[in-house]
């Protein structure tokens, strides 16, 4: 019998997948020091602003979002002022120093704004969301962690709800970084390049994809994309 991935056992990751993001996540002044728009405009190279106003542009005010990590720069809180004081934002993350850096950052700005500790690849759904945004996560993890987070975002949804997926993408052939990026990508974010390779929806096994309308939108000659899934409105069929 085919298990889904609810049923599946959590399979711990071997130390040295769990450690590449760890100086990263895990060590307070570094964290402390990166986390601005300058840093995120660099790594992204320039597209930062682009990103998150492509980001915007699919939360209505008032809506109920779920975030899946959190992130540095000024994306949760555009995000936040995006959604207003009627709109709730939940932000799940797998580290407790991520939770408690943000927590500190955002505790007297937005009082709708929840922290959780979990597991995006594997976390209880207990609400379901008018969005769900994964912004630079899938990169960072494994194929199967991929599959589990896709699965969980699309089903945290509500009837007519979007799943918002911001990563990285197979640059254009002629795009002048594509193989520093691949490099790159080789020598320190293992996971990426199967963004290059694979489309987000097909990530989405055991969920039902006629469900969804997707959509995706590159940016910066294909380095970036923004992919969609709309929930269609089941109760109007
Ligand atoms: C969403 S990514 C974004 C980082 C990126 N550099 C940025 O700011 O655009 C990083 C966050 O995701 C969290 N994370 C990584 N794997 C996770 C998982 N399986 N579940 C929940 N959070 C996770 C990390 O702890 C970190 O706080």
């Amino acid at each position: 019998m085919i298990q889904t991935h609810q049923q599946r056992e959590f399979v711990p990751l071997p130390v040295q997948v769990a450690g590449i993001y760890d100086w990263l996540y895990s060590n307070k002044d570094i964290y402390s020091f990166l986390d601005n728009d300058l840093f995120v405009n660099f790594i992204t190279l320039g597209f930062h602003k682009k990103l998150v106003d492509s980001l915007l542009k699919e939360i209505k005010p008032n809506s109920h979002v779920l975030q899946l990590g959190c992130t540095f720069g000024l994306q949760m809180e555009n995000v936040a002022y995006q959604i207003d004081e009627d709109g709730t934002y939940t932000i799940i993350d797998n580290n407790k120093k991520q939770i408690k850096r943000c927590q500190k950052k955002y505790e007297f700005l937005f009082n709708n704004m929840k922290f959780k500790f979990a597991d995006a690849a594997n976390f209880k759904i207990e609400q379901k969301f008018d969005c769900v945004i994964c912004y630079n996560l899938l990169h960072e993890l494994p194929p199967l962690s991929k599959v589990n987070v896709v699965c969980n975002t699309l089903n945290s949804l509500n009837s007519g709800g979007k799943a918002i997926f911001i990563d990285y993408h197979n640059p254009a052939k002629y795009h002048p970084l594509r193989y520093f990026m691949r490099m790159f990508n080789r020598l320190y974010q293992p996971f990426a390049e199967k963004l290059w390779e694979r489309s987000i929806d097909s990530y989405a096994q055991n969920v039902n994809v006629a469900d969804y309308t997707w959509t995706k939108t590159t940016f910066g000659l294909g380095m970036y994309q923004k992919v969609v899934a709309t929930k269609r409105n089941l109760l109007n069929l």
